[in-house]
């Protein structure tokens, strides 16, 4: 049986279609157990509802793990937005904006969100019109902005834990690294590994972009197509989801793979593929806590040295699952997925 087979218990889960201005999207809150739930608003062109909803509760779920793994006081949520292509007009997304923190703000609290894919620290200012439950505004207007490159310091630490978990490596120096999207967090995690050294090979759906970051840092860019299959040490996935699927692993050549990317197995039972295969897997949850901790520090009160303190923290935290799943011969996601129930049962009881 997988360890994350709980899918559904979701304490709700909330459609919303706001007439006025077209924004239709929903709103899953997985767990509250440790605090408000908090999670990152999403707008992407899904298939449909059915398809919308069904990331709303993978991610709000990831969530929950997440920031009970990162030792927050926070439960775990998602919002997504359905992108119809009303989004593109600054004044109509404006409004949009809004009509969605109407929607939070009905939620009284139990829901907090910051920006995430297709969402920037300027649509957070529209939905702080309508709710105070919104965290990730830009600097100027007093919140913590982007919480990219902070994501990015802790899928870099998971990267070098690994890599001394896995070849008893000190540093990343010569170690070849696919960073598999080259985004907001992707190319902050481009930037960290070259300044240790690492070589680095990208790529990105959006080839000029792949370009661009190759020629800043002096990393190699590289097609997406058969992307994964190229000779690396490790793979950083820092696209979107459900990337790596059982009948990839067989044309892997890394040893690790660690990245940005929420969900990027197609489910749970890859992790346990991958381990057999030798691949040591780090749990996203673990790897991209980083940005949660950065904007949920809005909301908890922390101050940027209980931030950085916080970073430090979840990058050693990651390198003692890791060697916890050594030692028991157990795969970390797993160590990792029972670590976050058990702190979730106990605030429970
Ligand atoms: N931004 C954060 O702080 C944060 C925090 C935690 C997790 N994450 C996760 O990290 C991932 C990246 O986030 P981001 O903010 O950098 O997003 P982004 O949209 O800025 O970047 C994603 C990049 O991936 C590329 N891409 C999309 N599909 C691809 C594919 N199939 N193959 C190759 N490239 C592809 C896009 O062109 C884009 O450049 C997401 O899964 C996100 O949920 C982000």
């Amino acid at each position: 049986m997988s360890t994350i087979d709980t899918e559904f218990e979701h304490e709700q889960v909330e459609l919303f279609c706001d007439a006025a201005t077209g924004a239709t999207g929903i709103v899953a809150i997985h767990s509250t157990a440790l605090g408000p739930a908090m999670g990152g608003l999403r707008l992407a062109a899904y298939a449909g509802l059915t398809a919308a909803t069904t990331d709303a509760l993978r991610l709000s779920r990831a969530m929950t793990l997440k920031n009970a793994a990162a030792g927050l006081d926070l439960g775990g949520g998602k919002a997504v937005l359905l992108d119809d292509g009303g989004w593109a007009d600054a004044d109509a997304r404006a409004a949009r904006m809004r009509a969605v923190g109407a929607v939070i703000e009905r939620l009284g609290g139990r829901f907090v969100t910051a920006e995430d894919v297709g969402t920037t620290p300027e649509d957070m200012t529209g939905i702080a019109e309508a709710t105070r439950h919104v965290a990730g505004q830009p600097v100027e207007r007093g919140g913590r902005g982007d919480p990219s490159p902070w994501t990015a310091r802790t899928v870099a630490g998971a990267i070098a834990a690994a890599v001394r978990q896995q070849d008893g490596a000190e540093t990343l120096a010569g170690v070849r690294i696919g960073v598999l999207g080259v985004g907001h967090v992707g190319r902050h995690v481009v930037a960290l590994m070259r300044e240790q050294g690492a070589d680095v090979l990208v790529a990105d759906l959006d080839t000029s972009r792949a370009q661009d970051v190759a020629e800043r840092y002096g990393a190699e860019a590289a097609p997406v197509a058969g992307f994964l299959a190229l000779e690396m040490d490790v793979l950083a996935p820092c696209a979107l989801g459900e990337t790596i699927h059982a009948e990839h692993i067989g044309d892997l050549r890394c040893r690790v793979i660690a990245g940005a990317a929420n969900n990027p197995l197609a489910g749970p039972d890859t992790a346990h593929a991958l381990a057999g295969a030798g691949i040591l897997y780090v749990p996203d949850f673990l790897a991209n806590c980083g940005g949660i901790i950065h904007v949920g520090a809005e909301v908890l009160g922390f101050d940027d040295a209980e931030v950085e303190r916080r970073i430090g923290v979840a990058v050693d935290h990651t390198a003692t699952v890791l060697e916890q799943a050594a030692v028991s011969g157990a795969v970390p996601l797993d160590v990792a997925v029972a670590e976050a129930r058990a702190r979730i049962a106990g605030a429970r009881r």
